[in-house]
Order: structure tokens, then C-alpha cells, then sequence
């Protein structure tokens, strides 16, 4: 099928990767033309794993073009996905300038039927208000069926998550749209949930809020834990066997971050108060994890008696591994507060080189070590997780390593004579 991205963010770009692989004809668009160049160079704007072998792969057998011609496109494609970003305003709403704007455009040019994809994250309700913005607009109803077709990929494994998705949500009105949709999909090994489109838009937003109070239960529950010297990580094994539970998302440690869960939370919160509904648990959710950075530092504070004017190595600045993204990043929020206490912060990202704080980058993992009177693993990149703990306890002036995502091995941390501080690990 012959479809048009609009968008080549994490969601369009992956998305395109797979479409263009299941043998579609994927034309993406983006109004970025720094990225379109890039791509057309073979070479992706972010790091993911296995994804710009698949952009280039697909480019080289012609199933998969970039421009930033969004005319051309829009004419010729039977079937539109929408992929652009909407972010978060300071008070919780979403900003949905750049689909309006698609929108906008999909009603002056439109001539022929459009299938429009929707798998930008967005309010309840949006996508139907979009629906009667384009009738509202003068674009008979026959010519465009919406469908709203949220992802649920994670950053750092995207591509093999959306090879292998655990279902696939389409919420639409017309039984036609949702047959094509389908039809799109068939090659991938996973059921249809079939909905409308705002029980899709709360299906997306369900999960993620469902995701982020795992984790902020099991901080709360680790601090806990911290009180009763029990570690936290056999009552997230102990209770992760439960099936009603499940193991994953029990990984106690700083805290959630990321492009979704902190601006899904704000936005379904904001959605939800719009309509006078009161959601004490994502508020909850919210506070544990702002808390939980303060609650590290705190921990740090009193181990190393006083923060003011020490150095402090924070090894990791992506909100999670094998990621280049730092957006809603725990790791620089405890950077930004390490400052704040006084502290100088030598840091080291395998991705990661620039950052808008006054903090040092080291140019290797151990040089970042060197004179610290701690150090906080932030991230868990693998090669944190058991490095030469001689060669850091050589090179640093203090001996406190704290796990700031519980995945070290307290045993080898203080077999090299250092001090291991976890939280719920006492
Ligand atoms: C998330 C959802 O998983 C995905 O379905 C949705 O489409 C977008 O948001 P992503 O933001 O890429 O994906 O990352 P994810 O792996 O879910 O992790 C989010 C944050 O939670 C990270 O900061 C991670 O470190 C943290 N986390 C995750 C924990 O602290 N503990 C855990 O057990 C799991």
C-alpha cells in the first residue's frame, strides 16, 4: 500500500522502518530539512537500535523515500499516518500545533478519500474533534475515515518492539478503515484490539499511567524497604511472580523519565480536571517520582556528610540506556539539583557530550571518576553495571558509590574497598 508519514520522530521514523519492511511504499515527510538531508545521506537523526540499517536498507530497494514536500504527498497517498510530536504545555495540555496544521492542510488539499492514521499521542477526544474539524471545514464526510493507532514502542528497543508488538489498537468509526488498517498490519504476529477512537487515545494513556505508578509504588516501597533493611529487589522478584502482578516494571531506582510517561501523566491529568474528575493516584504517581531524585541526594548528603563542595561523578544522562534522549532525564534533574547543593558534577554518557548545566564531561567512564568524592550510577548502560571497580576506587578521592537504578552487585562493589549505598538495598 502506497502510505505518507507525516513526521520523522521516534514514532514516524520507526514506523516508517517497519511499514516500508512489511513492503509497503512509505514516502515519510518532515519540515525539518536538516533531517530530511540526513536521511537521505543514509543516516539517522536518532540513536536507536537496528534502525538506520532499516531506513537505509528500504531506501536502497525503493520502498522508502524522504522529502519535505508535503503537498505532493498528501495528494498522492490514499493513506495518511500522522506521527508529529505534541509536547507538553506548562500546564499540563497538549500542544497540538503541528497536527492542526496538518489538518489544516489535509482540508485544502484533499481530493480524493484519505485514510488518516493517527499514532501522535493525544487527549481524550482529539482525534474526533479533529473529525468534525475537517467536516466543519467544508471536506464532505465521505472523502477521509480517521483512525486513531497509538504506539506503544519504547525507546532503545523501538524497532524490535514494533516487529513485535503485544497488540495492535485501532479505534475508528467505520468498520472499512479499520479492515485496511488491518490489512496493513497482517504480516505482524499480534491480535487487533478493535475500539473508537477516544478508547484508543485512553488506551495509550491507561498503559503509560499504568507503567509510571509501577514504578513510583515500587520507589515508595523501596524507601520502606530502606527503613527495614529488607531489599527491595527480592519484593519486586517475590511479587513480580504473582501473575496478577507481573515481573516487569518493578526496577526500583531514580525514577521514571522520557518523552511519555511525565507528559502522558500531565496531559491525562489535565484532561481528566478539565471534566472535574479528581486522579489522586496519577498525582501520587507524579510526586513519588519528583521526590525520589531528593530522596537519592538526601541519602548521598548524609554518607558523605555534606554536599557543599564536593565532586560528584554521575555516570549516565539518558533517561534510560541505549538511548541518545535526555528528555525528562532523572539523571539531569539530579544533576541540575547536585548543583544546586554546592556540588561540582563530572559526568560521563556514552551518548551523550553537551548539556545545558555547568557539569564536566569526562572522556571515558573512569577519567570522570578521577578526584570524585562519589559516584552515582544514574543509568543503567551495561557497561556500568560491572566495571573495573578497582581502577574506579584508584581514581576517586571518596569510596561512596550510590545505585541510583539498582543494578550493581553490591558484593563486587565492596570487594574493590568501596562503599555500596543503594536505596531499599541496606
Ligand atoms: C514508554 C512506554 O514503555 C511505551 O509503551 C510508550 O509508548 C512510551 O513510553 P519509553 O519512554 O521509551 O517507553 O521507556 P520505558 O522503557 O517505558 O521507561 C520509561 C522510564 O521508566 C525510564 O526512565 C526508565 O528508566 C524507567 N523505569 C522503567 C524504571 O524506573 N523502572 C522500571 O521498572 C521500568
Amino acid at each position: 500500500m502506497d502510505i505518507c508519514i507525516v513526521g520523522a520522530g521516534y514514532v514516524g521514523l520507526t514506523t516508517a522502518a517497519l511499514l516500508a519492511e512489511l513492503g509497503h511504499s512509505i514516502h515519510c515527510i518532515d519540515k525539518d530539512i536538516s533531517k530530511i538531508k540526513l536521511l537521505n545521506e543514509g543516516k539517522s537523526p536518532i540513536h536507536e537500535p537496528g534502525l538506520e540499517e532499516l531506513l537505509r536498507k528500504n531506501q536502497q530497494n525503493g520502498k522508502l523515500i524522504f522529502s519535505d514536500d508535503r503537498e505532493a504527498c498528501f495528494l498522492n497517498a490514499p493513506i495518511l499516518l500522522i506521527a508529529v510530536g505534541t509536547p507538553s504545555k506548562p500546564n499540563g495540555d497538549t500542544k497540538l500545533t503541528a497536527l492542526k496544521s496538518v489538518f489544516e492542510q489535509i482540508s485544502r488539499n484533499i481530493s480524493s478519500h484519505k485514510l488518516i492514521i493517527i499514532k501522535s499521542t493525544v487527549p481524550p477526544s482529539t482525534n474526533e474533534w479533529l473529525h468534525q474539524y475537517l467536516i466543519k471545514s467544508g471536506v464532505d464526510a465521505t472523502l477521509f475515515d480517521i483512525v486513531s493507532n497509538p504506539e506503544f514502542l519504547r525507546e532503545g528497543s523501538a524497532v524490535y518492539d514494533s516487529f513485535h508488538p503485544d497488540k495492535i489498537v485501532i479505534g475508528s468509526s467505520s468498520a472499512s478503515a479499520i479492515e485496511t488498517v488491518k490489512k496493513i498490519y497482517e504480516k505482524l504476529n499480534a491480535p487487533f484490539i478493535e475500539t473508537s477512537l477516544t478508547g484508543a487515545e485512553l488506551m495509550k494513556y491507561a498503559s503509560n499511567a499504568f507503567l509510571a505508578t509501577k514504578i513510583s509504588f515500587i520507589n515508595e516501597f523501596s524507601r520502606i524497604c530502606d527503613q527495614y533493611g529488607v531489599d527491595i529487589n527480592e519484593i519486586s522478584t517475590s511479587i513480580g511472580m504473582d501473575p496478577r502482578i507481573g515481573p516487569h516494571f518493578l526496577q526500583s531506582g531514580l525514577g521514571y523519565g522520557g518523552s511519555c510517561f511525565p507528559k502522558d501523566l500531565d496531559a491525562l491529568g489535565y484532561a481528566a480536571r478539565k471534566r472535574r474528575i479528581k486522579t489522586d493516584i496519577l498525582r501520587a504517581v507524579k510526586k513519588v517520582n519528583e521526590d525520589q531524585v531528593d530522596y537519592y541526594i538526601n541519602k548521598l548528603d548524609k554518607e558523605i556528610h555534606g554536599l557543599k563542595g564536593k565532586q560528584i561523578t554521575v555516570w549516565g544522562l539518558t533517561f534510560k540506556p541505549n538511548t541518545d534522549d535526555t528528555r525528562e532525564s532523572q539523571s539531569v534533574k539530579l544533576c541540575e539539583k547536585l548543583l544546586q547543593r554546592g556540588c561540582s558534577v563530572v559526568t560521563y554518557d556514552p551518548k551523550v557530550q553537551t548539556s545545558r548545566l555547568p557539569i564536566e564531561f569526562a572522556t571515558n567512564m573512569y577519567q570522570a571518576a578521577k578526584y570524585s568524592h562519589a559516584l552515582i550510577v544514574a543509568t543503567d548502560w551495561q557497561q556500568f553495571t560491572s566495571p573495573d571497580w578497582l581502577k574506579v576506587k584508584k581514581a576517586m578521592i571518596g569510596n561512596t558509590i550510590l545505585d541510583g537504578r539498582n543494578c550493581l552487585d553490591r558484593a563486587e562493589v565492596n570487594a574493590a574497598g568501596l562503599n555500596y549505598v543503594g536505596v531499599g538495598r541496606s
